[in-house]
């Protein structure tokens, strides 16, 4: 169970409940005949509107639950899953206390919010599914320091290989690893650094091979593993960085949306 994606975690729990809320919701919305135009002002408005602002506290509470390593309150993935689908059902809840009815006013700036955050977030889903060893990384933040220690053990595997060959060649060892991963910030959002040490260690190395030692040559075989893994290193960062912006951008609509909710709340019951 472990190992269980987020999307189908415990045989797709929270996808079943999203669906069953969605079901019950619309069955219920079909079902009203209320006396005035459906929509928030109903019983049933009412209802859905208390139902979907208690969703988007729980899905705010997300952040909280992600941050508290220590809490026994269910998995971190079986909360993520949750949040997808729950955060997808409340589409449905929202759409349907609204009876539909949008105009330019306060009420309807809460549900375009609403669905924005919920835009975003399928935005964040589709960057995890690209990229799964994020995942590693929002549960135990463990995957770049595993990448990290492997760089490491070629390096001394490296190191021992290099001994007994000419300067030359052990300065080029050196240089390849005492390189930077990223040059600069801004390459963090492309994965690529164009001058990259070890790079031109592979390069030179490829040069000298005709004729070359079996160690030089193992050199060789290890340094083009080293820059390998640079190249998973850099991918990851790449993707990392990329969850980071958008989580730039998902958590502080929520917070406008939660902004907003209120506003919303505040105009129906003392201004209507
Ligand atoms: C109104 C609806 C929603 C609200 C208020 C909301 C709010 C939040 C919050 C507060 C976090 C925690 C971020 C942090 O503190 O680091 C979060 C994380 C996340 N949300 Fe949502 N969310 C909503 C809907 C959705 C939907 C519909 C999806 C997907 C379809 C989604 C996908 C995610 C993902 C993948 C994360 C985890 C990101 C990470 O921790 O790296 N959210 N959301």
């Amino acid at each position: 169970m472990a190992q269980d994606h987020f999307l189908s975690f415990n045989k797709s729990k929270y996808l079943k409940w999203a669906g069953a809320l969605c079901a019950i919701c619309i069955g219920l919305y079909l079902a009203d005949s209320p006396p005035i135009k459906p929509g928030g002002g109903t019983w049933l408005g009412y209802g859905l509107g208390t139902l979907g602002f208690g969703l988007i506290l729980w899905l705010m509470a997300f952040g909280l639950r992600k941050r508290a390593y220590r809490s026994n309150l269910g998995s971190v993935r079986g909360w993520l899953s949750a949040h997808v689908y729950l955060g997808l059902a409340l589409a449905v809840v929202a759409t349907l206390h609204t009876g539909f009815e949008l105009g330019v006013n306060v009420h309807s700036a809460a549900y375009v919010l609403t669905l924005a955050v919920i835009a975003s977030g399928i935005w964040g889903v589709i960057l995890y599914v690209r990229q799964p060893a994020l995942m590693g990384n929002l549960l135990n933040g463990q995957t770049l320091q595993n990448l990290g220690s492997g760089l490491r053990d070629i390096d001394d595997q490296c190191r021992k290989a290099a001994q007994g060959l000419s300067p030359d060649i052990q300065r080029l060892v050196k240089n390849s690893s005492t390189g930077r991963i990223f040059a600069s910030r801004w390459q963090r959002f492309s994965g690529k650094n164009p001058d990259c040490a070890t790079q031109r260690t592979v390069d030179a190395l490829a040069e000298k091979n005709n004729g070359a030692s079996p160690a030089q040559r193992e050199l060789y075989n290890l340094q083009f593993r080293r820059l390998q893994q640079l190249l998973r290193i850099r991918e990851f960062v790449r993707s990392r960085t990329w969850t980071e912006v958008w989580l730039l951008l998902h958590v502080p609509l929520s917070f406008g949306l939660l902004a907003s909710l209120v506003a919303h709340v505040v105009s129906v019951f003392f201004y209507w």
